[in-house]
């Protein structure tokens, strides 16, 4: 099978990866929990990744990132962690569910109230952003890309046209490990990553990196190896917001995931910015076919035939032609309605730099015979 549904899942694995895991579920042992040696080398592997997301993302040291399950987990971290009654929050037309849907469950509890910015040019405009701010706005949150259509959001430009006392929350599923994000640099308070996507791990594995500026509340209870006697959650990062067993195998592979992309990921971008220009290009050039993207570094690009619903094209070429796309609605809806696809859907084709020009041409050829 062609594999072009990367931004849902990372579909192959650096090798480094594969043998983190490969060894982590041979044998390993609770990092944190015990006092035995093999406990403790599982606790310095997970002190070495937090130390490494940290350096990658220009974060806040290995106190101030948290493993998570997924990026939706550390997006609601953020959100429920952070807002308190009367709170507004800015947010974009860009954003995934897993941003709009905790913001509406806040809203319609009676908590907090947001605005959201809608589409400038096929991106969101920090002058957009910023006519919504309100005394009362405590949080922006803003994808560092669109899972759509792969545009990039300019979160430097962002960060400045706001006030400094409003927090700024990135979310990182689909730039993080694409697009360089330096969060001190940037300004940007929180960020939310999935592990599988970009960054090159296995499923399971996410996490969540914050300022100093921000103290998250836990949104989970439980044991955490520190301070057992007291039954309150400790005060302190990162056991404050990691309740219950960490996954080794997990956090091995994001360990791997990012040491293979210290040095890597210019090359990285280069090839995704080749792969989208050259299907892009091709698909422009086919009549019956629209193309909703532009080259971008995160390998996206979203397409959608005249009149066949994109559920049915993603269908076909599965079953005809062995290539993964993504169909259909893709948890952004006011990006949908924004880019007038609600009804049908769109076509996503996403890369890794894995792939190769020679299987975007097997999809190209397959998009000429519908
Ligand atoms: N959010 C993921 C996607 O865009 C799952 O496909």
């Amino acid at each position: 099978m062609i594999y072009f549904d990367n931004a849902a899942t990372g579909g192959r694995k650096p090798d480094c990866v594969v043998s983190a895991v490969s060894s982590a579920a041979k044998l390993c042992a609770n990092p944190g929990r015990s006092g035995h040696k093999l406990s403790l080398a599982c606790a310095s592997a997970v002190l070495d990744c937090r130390n490494a997301l940290s350096e990658y993302f220009g974060g806040y040291g290995f106190e101030r990132t948290i493993f998570t399950k997924n990026c939706t987990e550390a997006l609601n971290i953020a959100i429920f962690g952070l807002l308190s009654p009367g709170d507004h929050v800015v947010t974009t037309c860009m954003e995934h569910n897993s941003v709009l849907r905790p913001l509406e469950f806040l809203k319609k509890s009676g908590v907090i109230t947001y605005d959201v910015c809608p589409l400038t040019n096929g991106n969101v405009s920090p002058e957009e952003i910023a006519k919504r701010i309100k005394p009362q706005t405590k949080l922006v949150a803003v994808t560092s890309a669109s899972n759509v259509t792969g545009a990039v959001p300019p979160l430097a430009e962002i960060r400045k046209a706001l006030p400094a006392r409003v927090l700024f929350l990135a979310d990182g599923a689909q730039g993080g490990g694409h697009i360089p994000i330096d969060m001190a640099e940037t300004g940007i308070d929180a960020l939310a990553l999935a592990g599988h996507k970009g960054l090159l791990g296995i499923q399971g594995s996410g996490a969540l990196l914050f300022s100093e500026r921000v103290s998250p509340r836990p949104l989970l209870f439980g044991g955490t190896g520190s301070e057992s006697f007291s039954l309150d959650m400790p005060d302190f990062y990162p056991d404050a917001l990691e309740a219950g067993t960490l996954s080794f195998p997990a956090v091995s592979s994001l360990l791997e995931g990012v040491r293979y992309l210290f040095g890597k990921s210019r090359e990285i971008s280069g090839s995704l910015l080749f792969l989208t220009q050259y299907l892009i290009e091709a698909v422009s050039a086919l009549p019956d076919w629209k193309v909703y993207s532009r080259p971008n570094p995160c390998g996206i690009v979203a397409f959608a035939h005249r009149e066949i619903q994109s559920e049915l094209v993603a269908e076909r070429l599965s079953e005809e032609f062995s290539v993964a796309v993504r169909g259909g609605l893709h948890c952004a809806p006011l990006m949908h309605e924004a880019l007038g696809t609600r009804e049908n859907g769109l076509v996503r084709a996403s890369f890794s730099h894995f792939n190769r020009r020679e299987e975007a041409d097997v999809l190209i050829r397959a998009l000429r015979s519908f």
